[in-house]
């Protein structure tokens, strides 16, 4: 096991009626003055919006809202959410919404207190060195930015969708999580957001780093229950219990738990991060296709996680089968999984009938260098095999 540091200094606030606690929340951890972001209508149709203003105007607090934040968002709400911020202070930035606005708000929250445009730090040219404090009432269960010290946001003039990682100054300080807010889902959505929870596990989970049997099989319990409380999501969304379960199990997938002392690998995020830049689709989505590729081609090179998946987390037979096989039916069993929630496995499926594989691997490439992840180590060949294997 490596040496680690492991903080999750975010307070959580779980259940029934717990936006209620908003205005309180806010006032705790020092505003005097809110901006509330919101995607594009689902807060507001669902009346969450009305209640979160409602809870801050008991608290006493003034509060701006900027709306419109789209999946996979974009560097122009930012700039104007900072805009916004110009000559004001004690402000908190509050995110109501899924990781694309909890994204933007913590762009927003580095960008207004940095003299440059907020793209440098996307761009490696600059360190967040302050920010304003981001609170979250989360509606999607997936991208697991409530708990994590990222913030992926899409240049649309450079075409990059850029992962910026900074847990001291990104982690919200609070986050509101009631699992009645995510019944509205769609189902695509839904699971759309279980697939990205399971690969921010996967993305950890394999390493080369040895003695690791705690952190594995933390990771595995995890798994474990998503497979076991997905489909019940899924034919209940009004279920409490199965919602519950899976909200959770979001925040702990990418709060760091799953990963500690590990390496990790997140090649496939890079990847599905350029799927989504030029095709605009689904993150969660986007990875059900690419990390079954990822895993065909990674595990012939190195297939020791392979096989602790497919026989720990997917209960493949060891008796009579041969490392192979053992492989090819655990990745089997995940793309049946990931089937049966209604989640493509192929960019065909996917909506992505002709991709322009030159331009995903030279974007990537740009973006990324050469080689990319850990676990194997990816140069453009094996990324072309990746893209191309996901077709
Ligand atoms: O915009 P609205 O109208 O709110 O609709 C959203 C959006 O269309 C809808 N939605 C959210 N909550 C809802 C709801 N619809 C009905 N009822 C509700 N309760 O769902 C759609 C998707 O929302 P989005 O915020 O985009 O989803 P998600 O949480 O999956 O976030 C995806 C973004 O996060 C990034 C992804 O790359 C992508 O840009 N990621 C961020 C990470 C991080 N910051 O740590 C890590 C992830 O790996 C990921 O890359
Ligand atoms: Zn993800």
């Amino acid at each position: 096991m490596n040496n680690f540091t492991f903080c999750s200094p975010t307070e959580f606030v779980f259940g029934r009626d717990t936006e209620q606690q908003v205005g309180q929340l806010c006032l705790k951890h020092g505003a005097s003055r809110v901006l509330i972001i919101y995607g594009g209508g689902s807060a507001v149709r669902s009346g969450l919006l009305d209640r979160v203003q409602q809870s801050l105007t008991e608290a006493g607090l003034p509060f701006d809202t900027l709306g419109g934040v789209k999946p996979n968002p974009e560097d122009d709400l930012v700039r104007e959410g900072i805009a916004c911020l110009v000559g004001q202070e004690g402000i908190l930035i509050l995110a109501v919404g899924g990781g694309s606005v909890i994204d933007t708000a913590k762009a927003i929250a580095a960008g207004a207190l940095y003299d440059g445009d907020f793209w440098d730090f996307y761009a490696g040219k600059a360190k967040i060195e302050r920010a304003l404090p981001v609170g979250v009432v989360l509606t999607i269960p997936a991208a697991g930015s409530e708990g994590s010290g990222n913030s992926v946001i899409t240049n649309t003039a450079t075409g990059q969708k850029i992962s910026l990682r900074s847990p001291e100054h990104l982690r919200p300080v609070f986050a509101i999580m009631n699992p009645e807010l995510t019944y509205t889902l769609p189902p695509y959505q839904t699971a759309s957001g279980i697939c990205d929870m399971m690969v921010h596990i996967f993305e950890r989970y394999f390493t080369n780093t040895p003695d690791t049997s705690i952190t594995d099989h933390v990771a595995e319990g995890v798994l474990r229950s998503i497979i076991e409380q997905a489909p019940l999501v899924l034919q209940a969304p009004t279920d409490y219990g199965p919602r519950a379960n899976i909200m959770w199990a979001g925040m702990l997938a990418h709060n760091g738990l799953c990963g500690t002392g590990h390496e990790e690998d997140w090649a496939s995020h890079f990847m599905e991060h350029e799927l989504s830049a030029l095709y605009g689709v689904t993150h969660g989505a986007g990875l059900a296709v690419i990390f079954p590729a990822w895993l065909a081609v990674v595990s012939v090179r190195n297939p020791r996680k392979a096989i602790q998946l497919a026989t720990n987390v997917f209960d493949v037979p060891t008796f009579g089968l041969r490392p192979e096989q053992i492989i090819a039916e655990g990745i089997h069993r995940l793309r049946a999984f990931w089937h049966s929630l209604g989640l493509p496995t192929t960019m065909h499926e996917l909506g992505v009938t002709d991709p322009d594989i030159d331009a995903l691997v030279n974007n990537l490439h740009v973006t990324k260098g050469e080689p990319i992840g850990s676990y194997v180590r990816l140069d453009r060949t094996l990324t072309r095999e990746i893209y191309e294997l996901a077709r």
